[in-house]
């Protein structure tokens, strides 16, 4: 069931009728569905309903601290990359049992932060940062689960910007490098091993990088455990794609995705850890825009909205498709244009599609991206002094603001003009 779809001839999400939020809020604005939330993490964690497994939600993919607590109520757990990740997830809810730490970069300002916390494990992706990890807990005088997050060297496929698992990658301790990590963790006083990590990619829509994978780091258990470590958990990381309207093939479902890591990690005796963002917000949200004008140069016919790379910055960052369609459904005799929709930002890279088929659009009609729930509003930002994106959260018939759009003094406010100048 789709939870953003045409009732009497116009697009809700859920019950709620796209243009009264439009009327209401402004756009351009991003549109989540509670329901969808809902149902995506339950197809994904029911699968693991008869093992030990943690899902730990990635924020990245969308923070927003109301989704956060939509997930929480579930029972979710969360991978955070940063301090301020790791303060949504715990006022959201989520409890800090349930947390685990990614990232190349953490500081050890972050290290403290989530050792009061009393986070379940750290991800640690470099010796330099184990040894400021060991440090930061002893003078905490607390100890640090870690697992380190090794590179596999396995190709997942999908966008260059977005791989993460191959060995030219900056993520994880090299293939080679494993066992000597784990060797030096060990005689290390504040540090202890539970587990193994590795995130290969993201929007990977074949089974097979995720099999390699897991084959490869099972084998990495069995030799680390040889070696006397106790390996209590396999953090798989994340990276399910899902559809946006254009794969090549259908990602596969995350319940043949559950059903292929559980067969193959049956004998591992280990609890498994998964990182889903995308797959849980992914289709959990639109962004809805308006078109400011719809202008024809001879050659092009540009759809220009009031939504910018600033607000939706995948298409520009990644070339990345995203379904559009008007808010009111086409009659039966609509005339097809093919448009290039862009934003009124100051770049050509403001393009959101080109040649792209739709309805014909005048000034003022509605119009919404699907697919925008995972790393659209998370990494919207000011460019062009234009306020951040507005978020809303519908529930059935209900919806509330959960992030309001600042006014242009919101954003002057933190600004400073020096004493020399003034
Ligand atoms: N765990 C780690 C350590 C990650 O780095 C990521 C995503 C995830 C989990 C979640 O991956 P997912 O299940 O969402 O694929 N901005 C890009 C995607 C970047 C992904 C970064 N890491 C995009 O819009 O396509």
């Amino acid at each position: 069931m789709r939870h953003f779809d045409f009732k009497n001839g116009e697009m809700y999400a859920e019950d709620v009728p796209l243009s009264k939020i439009a009327d209401d809020v402004g756009t351009p604005v991003y549109v989540y569905s509670t329901a969808t939330f809902v149902r995506h993490y339950k197809v994904f964690s029911e699968v693991f309903n008869d093992v030990t497994a943690l899902i730990a939600y990635s924020v990245k993919a969308n923070s927003n601290i109301a989704v956060l607590a939509t997930l929480a109520k579930l029972g979710s757990g969360a991978d955070v990359v940063s301090g301020g990740e790791l303060i949504r997830a715990l006022t959201a809810g989520i409890p800090a049992h349930k947390i685990v730490f990614s990232g190349v970069g953490k500081t050890t300002d972050e290290m403290r932060l989530a050792l009061e916390a009393g986070i379940r494990v750290f991800n640690v992706e470099s010796i330099p940062e184990l040894y400021a990890l060991n440090e930061t807990a002893q003078s905490t005088g607390t100890i640090a689960n870690i697992a380190f997050r090794v590179n596999p060297d396995v190709s997942a496929g999908g966008h260059a910007k977005i791989s993460t698992g191959k060995k030219e990658n900056k993520f994880g301790i090299a293939w080679d490098d494993a066992e000597k990590a784990y060797a030096l963790a060990a005689k290390m006083p504040a540090v202890r091993v539970v587990g193994v990590d590795v995130h290969i990619g993201s929007q990977i829509d074949k089974l097979e990088p995720f099999e390699a994978t897991i084959e490869k780091v099972s084998e990495l258990i069995g030799r680390l455990r040889r070696a006397g470590h106790v390996i209590k958990s396999f953090d798989i990381g994340g990276g399910l794609g899902i559809p946006y309207g254009n794969n090549e093939q259908a990602p596969p479902h995350p319940a043949d995705y559950g059903a292929m890591v559980k067969k193959m990690t049956r004998d591992l005796n280990v609890e498994m850890i998964f990182e889903p963002g995308r797959m849980i917000s992914g289709n959990s949200g639109i962004l809805l825009s308006k078109v400011i004008y719809a202008k024809e140069t001879g050659s092009r016919n540009f759809l220009i909205l009031d939504a910018a790379m600033n607000d939706l910055l995948r298409p520009a960052l990644y070339d990345a498709f995203h379904d559009i369609e008007p808010v009111k459904a086409p009659g039966s005799d609509f005339e097809e244009v093919l448009y290039d929709v862009v934003g009124p930002v100051c770049e050509t890279g403001d393009t959101f599609a080109k040649d792209r088929a739709l309805p014909r659009c005048n000034s003022g009609d509605l119009i919404v991206f699907h697919t925008a729930g995972a790393y659209g509003a998370a990494q919207s930002g000011q460019y062009n002094t234009r306020p951040l994106v507005p978020e809303i959260l519908v529930n059935g018939a209900d919806y509330e603001v959960i992030r309001e759009r600042p006014g242009i003094d919101d954003i002057l406010k933190t600004e400073r003009i020096p004493s020399w100048l003034s």
